[in-house]
């Protein structure tokens, strides 16, 4: 996979990906991630890339030309002409696992990081094809939901994880919250570890923990489980608790 991502502040994108599973999933060449400075297409000889609003107001708005120049020079020596070109913006869809498990089967993808007050509106029109927000409220800036979006989906992409941290029990995965999880000590502080985990019966387990999502979904997401697989058992379950 190859991610393309816009940006004016390229430099904030050095730490979180030269770290932790992003970094390894480059390192192994299961994604390529190339960060485009905007100012590289700012006009003039000031590069300019950000201008006034008209009709007043306050506030610089970014300019189309860099945008559209950027996309397309990507696209030219691109294998995807067609690569989906994403706007970062509190008004786009909200991001969720679904949306990254649907990035995830991509080849390649275009981020576009917004800033300042805004963005001309030309290219939420003519250049992006989708628009994606990482929750309601507002950022200072796309590069920080660029991060997360890459995070989330290249997490997802085969071989990047191990198989002992697998993807599949992870929360969301499902739209179930993950089971909770300990590790030694199996006393601390007097704070026990749940006797069936201690069990070696895997299958007791599998219940538990199936059951422990459930009802954890239950009392902290309930909107998740209207979209949920259950079986009749485990709506029971539900209507009892
Ligand atoms: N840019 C500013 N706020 C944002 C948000 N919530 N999601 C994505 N991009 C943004």
């Amino acid at each position: 996979m190859r991610i393309d991502i816009l940006t004016l502040f390229p430099s904030m994108f050095s730490g979180p990906f030269d770290e932790s599973i992003v970094n390894r999933a480059i390192d192994r060449n299961l994604v390529s991630i190339m960060i485009h400075n905007l100012r590289d297409w700012g006009i003039g000889k000031h590069r300019v890339v950000d201008d006034y609003p008209f009709g007043g107001g306050t506030g610089m708005l970014m300019k189309p030309e860099p945008l559209f120049e950027a996309t397309a020079a990507i696209k030219k020596e691109s294998a995807h002409p067609s690569a989906p070109v994403i706007l970062l913006s509190p008004q786009g869809r909200v991001f969720n696992q679904g949306i990254a498990a649907e990035l995830a089967t991509l080849d390649q993808f275009i981020l576009i990081c917004g800033h300042y007050e805004g963005i001309d509106e030309r290219v939420r029109e003519h250049l992006a094809t989708d628009e994606i927000s990482i929750g309601d409220y507002v950022l200072t800036g796309g590069e920080p939901a660029a991060i997360v979006v890459v995070d989330a989906v290249v997490r997802q992409l085969p071989g990047v994880l191990g198989s002992e941290e697998s993807a599949k029990d992870d929360s969301h995965t499902g739209s179930l919250l993950e089971y909770p999880q300990y590790t030694r000590p199996q006393t601390y502080e007097g704070w026990e570890v749940p006797e069936v985990l201690l069990s070696g019966d895997h299958a007791k387990i599998a219940k538990w923990r199936r059951e422990q999502a459930i009802l954890r979904t239950l009392s902290r997401r309930p909107d998740l489980l209207d979209k949920a697989n259950l079986s009749p058992e485990e709506r029971k379950l539900i209507s009892h608790n």
